[in-house]
């Protein structure tokens, strides 16, 4: 190697010596906010001229959501009940209406599974708009405080991208199961009240949401607030009077199930007559009890992929396997098998309910016994 080595041909400069006085107000040190540029003139990120050239994670907005456009809105079905109340909230809370107070929360709330979060996201998807994040796992801490913080900031984040002229919403999964109170006996967080005290301040007053540390007082874009939960009794009242939270509740009707299903059966040659059989024969069943259902009929395909390779070399064939994962050819999926594997689903769902093992060990403390009756009967799975 150093005998390859021409010292003649380097150069005496320093090729890098220019960065040391440049004072270039290229893309990047815009970014950075070189020379303090004030956020006013700065578009937001991935929008505009404004194009990071390069950027760290610490940049980007861990709230913000990105979606993965292969697998949203085309062939998947939106309710249209559903599409029209999201479209019309978002919409009217971006007017000016006449002596009409617009309440700022939409409260989407139903039973487990119905695909509320899933079609929030399609509309949104389809709107062009890429909300602020926000899930119930955020809105407790062990710091006091800081969740309420964080909604805070999260919307202020959102009214920043508004300001900048993209359209933006703030949006909250699960609200009750991070903010509500289950019965009389669950404890009562300092977060818990805070967190429902914040979001009513937002709702009262929108447009003027501070953060701490922050001494100039500005006015902030109103920014529409989508919450989604199971059960909103469990939310301190006050939060979910008409005045701040409207409320939708959200359950498919049949039509909408058929539609849904042919959305999830859409690449499996289900004809449309089966589609309707399936759901008439699970009526009551959940949107995501038909998702689960399609994911089954994959268990026989992987269970033959076992048998061939062998049960000890499942694991050297998978985990970063020269050859890569394995493909599957399509399996059919007859009414017959759809149908049987339904079944099974709904055995599964009636001995979680029957076992109750929970209400079993804290009688008997008792494990072997539990699935007793059912394993005499063979239909234990
Ligand atoms: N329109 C749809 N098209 C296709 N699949 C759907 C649709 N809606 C829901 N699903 C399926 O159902 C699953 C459950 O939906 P989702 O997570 O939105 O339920 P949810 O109402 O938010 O439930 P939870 O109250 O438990 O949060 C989704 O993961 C998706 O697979
Ligand atoms: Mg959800």
């Amino acid at each position: 190697m150093a005998a390859d080595l021409d010292e003649t041909k380097q150069s005496s400069k320093d090729r890098w010596s220019g960065l040391a006085y440049d004072t270039s107000d290229d893309q990047q040190d815009i970014t950075r906010g070189k020379g303090l540029v004030d956020t006013l003139f700065q578009a937001p990120s991935g929008d505009g001229t404004h194009v990071a050239v390069l950027s760290s994670y610490e940049y980007i907005s861990k709230g913000r959501r990105e979606y993965n456009f292969d697998n949203t809105m085309d062939g998947y079905y939106i309710a249209p009940s559903f599409m029209d109340k999201l479209l019309v909230h978002i919409t009217k809370n971006f007017m000016n209406l006449p002596n009409i107070k617009v309440p700022l929360i939409l409260g989407i709330w139903g039973g487990k599974g119905q695909g509320k979060s899933f079609q929030c996201e399609l509309v949104l998807a389809k709107m062009g708009i890429n909300p602020i994040m926000m899930s119930a796992g955020e809105l407790e801490s062990g710091n006091a405080g800081e969740p309420a913080k964080l909604i805070r900031q999260r919307y202020r984040e959102a009214a920043d991208i508004i300001a900048k002229g993209k359209m933006c919403c703030l949006f909250i999964n699960d609200l009750d199961a991070g903010a509500g109170r289950l019965g009389g006996t669950t404890q009562y967080t300092v977060n818990n009240q805070m967190v429902n005290a914040t979001l009513m301040n937002i709702a009262d007053n929108p447009t003027n949401v501070q953060l701490s540390g922050m001494y100039n007082k500005q006015v902030n874009a109103r920014v529409p607030v989508v919450v989604t939960g199971n059960d909103f009794s469990t939310l301190y009242a006050p939060l979910i009077r008409d005045g701040r939270m409207e409320k939708f509740y959200w359950a498919p009707t049949r039509e909408d199930c058929i539609g849904v299903c042919t959305g999830i059966f859409r690449t499996d040659d289900v004809r449309k007559e089966d589609v309707v059989e399936l759901v008439d024969t699970f009526p009551g069943q959940s949107i995501d009890f038909f998702g689960a259902l399609r994911a089954r009929v994959y268990d026989d395909e992987v269970r033959k992929w076992i048998a061939d390779v062998g049960v000890e070399k499942v694991g050297k064939r998978l985990v970063n396997s020269r050859d890569g994962l394995p493909t599957f050819e399509q399996p059919e999926m007859t009414l017959e098998k759809l149908l049987g594997y339904g079944n099974m689903l709904v055995r599964e769902q009636e001995n979680v309910k029957r076992v109750q093992l929970a209400e079993k060990y804290l009688s008997e403390a008792a494990l072997g016994d539990a699935n007793d009756d059912a394993m005499k009967t063979g239909s234990f799975y």
